[in-house]
């Protein structure tokens, strides 16, 4: 472990720990570890709902026989929640047997002994349920209408921006940081725009990658979603009710596009400057430890005249996460940050109102009030004498400064909690 500097030691606990570098063997098994960690998760699933089934059943059955008697249809309805779960890890499996060799550039070795079975955290089996939530927002037709609130917006903006009249749009660069299970990143590639969606998590790099690669034929497979809540149904059936995926073929690009996905850190992957003509971020700047490294980075990424475009609430991921940084800073603080770095703000709204992963026939709905905006990094950056007199303001500082930007140090990967999103 790397001794604190006497810079980090200012920081305090957290910050040290977010400097953590390890030695690229350890960092390397760690990894390994993480991504196993992972497939366990995604073998256990089964196991962890049939424990839930169990125990629903044992609650039953624990009622006075007369109560039972009245309520015909409890047990059936737990049976098929069974079913719908043996169906939920078939689709599992395929998408970790897709997943064992995905990378281009890295393997993760063999399992010691594949057939041991592990059992998981109840957090691992959150993050496995919001997943499986994801195909919905992403790939079903279910979710067309959350689509059409969160993506559309923003796909509106970089068409406004870039219109195909104007440019040829397959030299225009968009990145889609947090990109899910890239469905946004897709439409915007669909658009002839190149696009680059960049995932962190292995719950959403596995399953992106098989409904990218994997999956062309129309509504072909079937997902049960709503199987893991079992409060506020109005119906007993509403909880065993499927949806299938994908609504479109994601092979159907045109010929011509060009668009990837790219794992790994978003600050840790991108820090090329002046790369970007725009990037787009949905529901991802309050997945941050430090929301401002996100604003630097994309600051620093962006070509002069690029554009960020953002929507989303800020529900903070690693808040109330012991030993974790996180900062939570109100909408109006980052927006002085994003000012302060040099944006423009060219277009704001703070009230666009989206769902996530919306259960639509549950008794219980979250509504975000999103922010929306759109920021330019002024495109004369280099011809009013800004930079320059920020670059001299810079060497009279310390390192930790805008035009310096120290590559974060790697760090073991952990997963946020975004129980919600
Ligand atoms: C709330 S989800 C939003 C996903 C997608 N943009 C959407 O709107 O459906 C946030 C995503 O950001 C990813 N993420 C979190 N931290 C990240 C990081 N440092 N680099 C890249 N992706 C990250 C998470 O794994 C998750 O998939």
């Amino acid at each position: 472990m790397a001794e604190t500097t006497g810079e980090a030691a200012k920081g305090g606990p957290y910050f040290h720990k977010e400097r953590i570098k390890c030695s690229p063997e350890e960092e390397a098994k760690l990894e390994r570890q993480h991504f196993w960690r992972i497939i366990d998760a995604f073998r256990f699933y089964r196991v962890h709902v049939e424990e839930q089934v169990k125990r629903a059943e044992r609650q039953f059955l624990s009622l006075p026989k007369r109560h039972q008697n009245m309520l015909p249809n409890v047990m059936s309805n737990l049976a098929r929640i069974s079913k719908c779960a043996d169906h939920n890890q078939e689709v599992l499996q395929a998408i970790i047997h897709n997943s064992l060799h995905m990378f281009e550039n890295i393997e993760y070795g063999e399992r010691e002994d594949p057939r041991k079975a592990r059992p998981s955290t109840t957090f691992d089996m959150d993050k496995l349920k919001s997943t499986i939530k994801q195909f919905v927002r992403d790939w079903s037709d279910v979710g067309r209408a959350e689509r059409d609130s969160c993506y559309q917006p923003i796909i509106q903006e970089i068409q406004r921006l870039f219109p195909n009249d104007q440019y040829d749009v397959s030299k225009v660069s968009v990145l889609v940081p947090g990109a899910g299970l890239g469905r946004l990143a897709w439409e915007i590639a669909r658009l002839g725009y190149t696009c680059q969606g960049n995932e962190w998590s292995f719950f959403m790099l596995f399953s992106s990658n098989f409904v990218l690669n994997r999956c062309e034929n129309l509504n072909s497979l079937t997902l049960y979603p709503w199987i893991h809540q079992f409060s506020n149904n109005k119906k007993s059936t509403d909880q065993t009710r499927p949806i299938t995926f994908p609504d479109i073929n994601p092979q159907s690009l045109p010929l011509t596009s060009d668009f990837s996905m790219v794992a790994g850190d978003f600050v840790e992957v991108y820090s090329d400057p002046e790369s970007w003509d725009c990037v787009a971020t949905c529901f991802f700047i309050d997945t941050a430890h430090n929301v401002i490294e996100y604003v630097e980075t994309i600051w620093k990424i962006l070509k002069p005249g690029g554009v960020w475009i953002n929507l989303g609430p800020l529900l903070y991921h690693f808040e109330n996460m012991a030993n974790e940084l996180s900062v939570e800073l109100s909408y109006e603080d980052i927006r002085t940050a994003i000012v302060n770095f040099g944006f423009q703000f060219e277009m704001e709204k703070e009230s666009v109102q989206t769902t996530y992963t919306e259960n639509n026939h549950s008794m219980l709905r979250y509504v975000y009030d999103c922010v929306f905006f759109v920021a330019r990094k002024p495109a004369d950056l280099y011809f009013n004498g800004q930079e320059e007199e920020d670059e001299e303001e810079d060497e009279e500082e310390d390192d930790d400064q805008l035009q310096s930007f120290p590559s974060a140090a790697k760090s073991p990967r952990r997963e946020g909690t975004d129980s919600l999103t």
